[in-house]
């Protein structure tokens, strides 16, 4: 039964306007993340990422992959 409520993420997400990280940070090294298998449950051990942004996990899954991000997000200049 998840699979609806992934649909109705996707569709929000859709109508939504997604930030782009680049805005604030430095362009993200995302060939290094993805070397490194990262997602969204993993971003924790490396970065306090908590601290600076509450994410919407009925709009994220934990296991998002850093390249699943930036069909959303730019996270490179
Ligand atoms: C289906 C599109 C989509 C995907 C994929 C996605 N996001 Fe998001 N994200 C959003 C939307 C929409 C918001 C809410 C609006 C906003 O603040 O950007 C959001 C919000 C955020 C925020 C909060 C930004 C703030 O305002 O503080 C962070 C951080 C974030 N996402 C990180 C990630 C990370 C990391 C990944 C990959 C693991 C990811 N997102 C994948 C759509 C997405
Ligand atoms: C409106 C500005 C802004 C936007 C947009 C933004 N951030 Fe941040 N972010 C910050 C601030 C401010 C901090 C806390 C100070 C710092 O550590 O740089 C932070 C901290 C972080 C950290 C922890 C810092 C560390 O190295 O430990 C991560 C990871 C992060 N943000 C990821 C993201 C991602 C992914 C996105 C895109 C979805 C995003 N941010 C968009 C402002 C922003
Ligand atoms: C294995 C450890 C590790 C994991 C897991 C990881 N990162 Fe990183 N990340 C790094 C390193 C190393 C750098 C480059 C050095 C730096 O700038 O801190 C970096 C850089 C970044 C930067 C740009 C630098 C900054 O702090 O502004 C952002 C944003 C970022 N990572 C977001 C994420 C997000 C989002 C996730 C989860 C999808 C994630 N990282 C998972 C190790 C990690």
């Amino acid at each position: 039964m998840k699979y609806p409520i992934l649909l109705a993420a996707l569709f929000f997400a859709g109508s939504a306007v997604a930030v782009d990280c680049v805005e604030c940070h430095e362009e993200i090294p995302v060939a290094q993340h993805v070397e490194d298998g990262a997602t969204l449950a993993m971003c924790a051990d490396c970065h306090a990422i908590g601290d600076a942004h509450e994410i919407d996990m009925e709009m994220h899954t934990p296991e998002l992959t850093i390249t699943e991000c930036t069909d959303c997000h730019q996270m490179e200049k």
